[in-house]
């Protein structure tokens, strides 16, 4: 049983959701600024709440299908951001994330990313981990690049968000490629 499970990267910590996160969790996807680059709109505190529970329920599911975490700092338990591998197809896994936009810039993302990434491989036995981003979301181009990801090619029209459908570029890294 991989419930609940904490991982410790250098600047973050990725831990399981609980309810008492609902005003940290707000705080990210609740913020245009953090979903005008998601393939979801700004959701209201119910949405939050449901989001919540639907990953507390899917985290305690055998096998399971994700791992949608939470993003704290290391010493403190606020919620910074999510993280979340989502399993499809053979040992292959989506990559998504986000931080609130007031801690942007300080390495959290490349920190919970490159985390997350290395567990996958490491312990859930993956062999594929892809990251869909939106063309002009230059920060997390940026990230996936640094960490060693290869871009593959544009998927047309592949999230409707915020009014309109929006092409993605798909990044992906290969179990023996990855350089932690
Ligand atoms: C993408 C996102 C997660 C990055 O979070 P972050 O914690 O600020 O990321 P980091 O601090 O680790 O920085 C990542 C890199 O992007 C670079 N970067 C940040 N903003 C940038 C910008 N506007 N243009 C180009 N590069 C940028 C950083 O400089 C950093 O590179 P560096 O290590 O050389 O300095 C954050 O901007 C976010 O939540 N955006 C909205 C949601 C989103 O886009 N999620 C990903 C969907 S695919």
């Amino acid at each position: 049983m991989t419930y609940p499970i904490r991982i410790v990267g250098d600047k973050v910590v990725l831990r399981e959701f609980t309810p008492g996160d609902v005003d940290d969790v707000l705080g990210i996807i609740g913020d245009n600024k953090v979903t005008a680059w998601l393939s979801f709109d700004s959701r209201s505190r119910d949405q939050a709440i449901d989001m919540i529970e639907g990953a507390v329920e899917r985290a305690q599911h055998e096998p399971r299908t994700e791992y949608y975490l939470a993003v704290t700092k290391r010493d403190n338990d606020r919620v910074i951001g999510f993280a979340r591998i989502g399993f499809g197809g053979v040992q292959a896994g989506k990559l998504g994330y986000a931080v609130a936009a007031e801690e942007w810039g300080r390495g959290y993302a490349t920190d919970a990313a490159r985390t997350l990434t290395t567990y996958a491989f490491a312990e859930l036995g993956l062999h594929r981990i892809s990251a869909a981003i939106g063309p002009e979301n230059a920060a997390s181009i940026t990230m996936v690049e640094k960490l060693g990801f290869t871009r593959e090619g544009v998927l047309r029209d592949h999230v409707f968000t915020n009014g309109a459908w929006r092409d993605s570029v798909l990044y992906s890294v290969l179990a023996h490629e990855w350089q932690p």
